[in-house]
């Protein structure tokens, strides 16, 4: 893998700002992420933000936070991860972890309540967990918060940021679960990314007594702002 492979990745339709950095987990694995830039700014997802939802939604910790060259951006997660910053152009020998994982069983509810484990909420408390159904496979996805609250990301947008960042095409179903309420429901937030990257795409909310209900992410969203990523 070089730099060029994962940069090409990067989702920057607007500023074309193509960034990415890898996280390196404390198992050795390396996982790459990219620039995903939204129509509405905020929304936009940080390389840092994407590789460290891969990392931690793979069950693993972030040990070193690797640039071709080190941005702005750089100086927030140095600080909050307390992890070293690496430079290097040489990246070739390090073993990227996939996008997809092989779960032991094909239940869905069940893979998404394990799955939920490894959500990083120490603020909310609040578990939620996604798995994207892509041609080569489950792309997993849990929310991560970290000390800037505006940093974090939903389950759903880890997902989706965990399969561009590791090349798997983006497939048309996506499954969230959550730990707690009666009614499961993605926020305003994921909507808009999922209307982006899934336009012809499903939701299906798994609820916490198992129950099901699946719609089109059109009719999540209606008359859903879309513009030249359409
Ligand atoms: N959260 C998600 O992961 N997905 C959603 O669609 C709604 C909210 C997370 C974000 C945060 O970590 C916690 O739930 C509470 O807002």
């Amino acid at each position: 893998m070089t730099w060029n492979e994962i940069t090409q990745r990067a989702h920057a339709p607007y500023s074309g700002r193509m960034e990415a950095c890898i996280v390196v987990g404390k198992s050795g694995m390396a996982y790459p992420g990219v620039r995903i830039e939204n129509s509405s700014f905020p929304l936009s997802i940080h390389a840092e933000q994407a590789a460290l939802g891969f990392c931690l939604s793979s069950g693993d910790v972030p040990n070193a936070l690797i640039y071709q060259k080190r941005n702005e951006e750089s100086y927030f997660w140095e600080k909050e991860l307390s992890v070293p910053i690496i430079e290097t152009n040489d990246i070739h020998a390090m073993q990227f972890a996939s996008g997809t994982e092989i779960f032991d069983n094909d239940d869905v509810y069940l893979n998404l309540q394990v799955l939920s484990s490894r959500a990083q909420c120490q603020y909310s408390n609040f578990r939620v967990a996604a798995l994207l159904e892509t041609e080569s496979g489950y792309v997993p996805g849990v929310n991560i918060e970290f000390s800037d609250w505006q940093r974090g990301l939903c389950a759903e947008r880890v997902a989706i940021s965990r399969a561009i960042s590791s090349g798997v095409i983006i497939g048309s179903k996506i499954n969230i679960y959550a730990n707690k309420g009666d009614f499961i429901s993605p926020c305003g937030g994921c909507r808009q990314v999922m209307i982006e990257h899934l336009p012809q795409g499903v939701v299906s909310l798994h609820h916490p007594n198992n129950s099901l209900s699946t719609y089109r992410t059109k009719d999540l969203l209606p008359y859903a702002f879309t513009s030249l990523t359409q």
